[in-house]
């Protein structure tokens, strides 16, 4: 089976790689343009594995991924390429929208033209917009995004969905909540606060702190999404979570007591404009229909996070001294200045 990975050079993008690469048999190749989000770092243990390549190549440049269609003979294209940050996407939403949106209607095109098997749409449960405290998100609530983000990535799906019933194509859109790992970006919420704490800074939590997002492992993600690709049915939507509802000063206290750190450290900022209340995922149709199980507890896996943080310091000290600072500064104002002054 031939796969074409988009955005594996990201969090998600490669864990999804090094396990698509542990299936004998799989070729996969990761079309990845290198955003300030990308790393090659990410997948360097995979980079000589005849099964793998990577072509720096952007969704949005119709005639590259032509190219890159017309050699790979793909089976399934398993779609990840995106910009993925919310607090980005406040301050400018037209790169959102060129590479969530155009973009996904470029390799959606390049799909049909060459006849590939299956289009997977990996997208978020943000899209669904905030819920109040009671109540979850299925696969059936009504699309309200509330940052341009997640409306680019709303918009994305539909133009996926509507493929499938315009021109029978076959494709498959997943919504998994929160993630949190190794090689995610300094710039969400968990890297950046267990970063943070390792290099003696304060750690910035936006309003009253009680926002509640419901985290997932990496790894489950990764393994619903390869049960989405090999068991899903066409034309349908599923969403992945780990029944795992935290507010973040939860989140917050759960990282102290990891890195011995007293609760000081917390910042309250201001609050990010539009920022949704609650997200809860009710992932039945996922378990039913894929036999979707999540194996990490959080307890076990955030302590293994936060571990290898500690023990790769090389791979985030050089994302948050280089470009990141900028946005940083830009971002938290006064506090950024304050702490790259630290
Ligand atoms: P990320 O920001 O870590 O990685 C994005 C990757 O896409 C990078 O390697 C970047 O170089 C690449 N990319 C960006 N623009 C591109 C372009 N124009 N052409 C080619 N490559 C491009 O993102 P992530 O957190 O790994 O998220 C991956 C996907 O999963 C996204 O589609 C996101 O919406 C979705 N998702 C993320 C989460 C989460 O918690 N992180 C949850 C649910 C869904
Ligand atoms: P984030 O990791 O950006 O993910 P998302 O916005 O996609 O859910 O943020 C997770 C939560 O943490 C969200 O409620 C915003 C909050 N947050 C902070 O309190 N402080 C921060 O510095 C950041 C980046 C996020």
């Amino acid at each position: 089976m031939r796969i074409l990975v988009t955005g594996g050079l990201g969090f998600i993008g490669s864990h999804l790689v090094r396990r698509l690469l542990r299936e004998p048999g799989i070729v996969v190749e990761n079309l990845d343009s290198l955003t300030y989000a990308g790393n090659p770092a990410n997948l360097a243990d995979v980079e000589s594995n005849p099964r793998y390549c990577w072509h720096r190549v952007s969704v949005t440049d119709d005639r590259a991924v032509d190219a890159v269609f017309q050699r790979g003979r793909f089976d399934a294209v398993m779609h990840l390429a995106a910009e993925s940050h919310v607090d980005r996407s406040i301050e400018g939403g037209r790169i959102f929208v060129e590479t969530n949106v155009l973009g996904t209607q470029i390799l959606l095109e390049a799909a049909r033209r060459y006849q590939v098997g299956r289009f997977l749409q990996v997208s978020t449960d943000e899209v669904y917009g905030s819920l109040g405290p009671e109540g979850f998100f299925t696969e059936e609530s009504p699309l309200q995004p509330n940052s341009p983000y997640s409306a680019s990535k709303a918009a994305g799906d539909l133009l996926v969905l509507a493929a499938y019933r315009t021109y029978g194509q076959d494709v498959v859109v997943t919504r998994c909540s929160n993630n949190y790992g190794p090689y995610q970006f300094p710039e969400k919420v968990i890297p950046l606060w267990i970063t943070n704490g390792l290099e003696g800074k304060p750690w910035p939590i936006y309003g009253d702190g009680e926002h509640i997002r419901d985290w997932i492992y990496v790894e489950d993600h990764v393994e619903g999404l390869w049960l989405a690709l090999t068991r899903g049915r066409a034309g349908e939507v599923y969403n992945f979570g780990s029944r795992n509802q935290k507010t973040n000063r939860e989140v917050a206290e759960a990282l102290m007591a990891l890195l011995n750190l007293p609760s000081s450290v917390l910042v309250p900022v201001a609050d990010r404009l539009g920022h949704d209340r609650r997200y809860a995922i009710d992932p039945t149709k996922a378990e039913r229909e894929l036999g979707f199980r999540p194996q990490y507890q959080w307890a076990d896996a955030l302590k293994k996070t936060v571990e290898w943080y500690q023990t790769h310091r090389d791979w985030w000290m050089a994302i948050k001294s280089g470009a990141y600072r900028e946005f940083y500064q830009r971002h938290y104002g006064s506090l950024g200045q304050e702490l790259d002054d630290h």
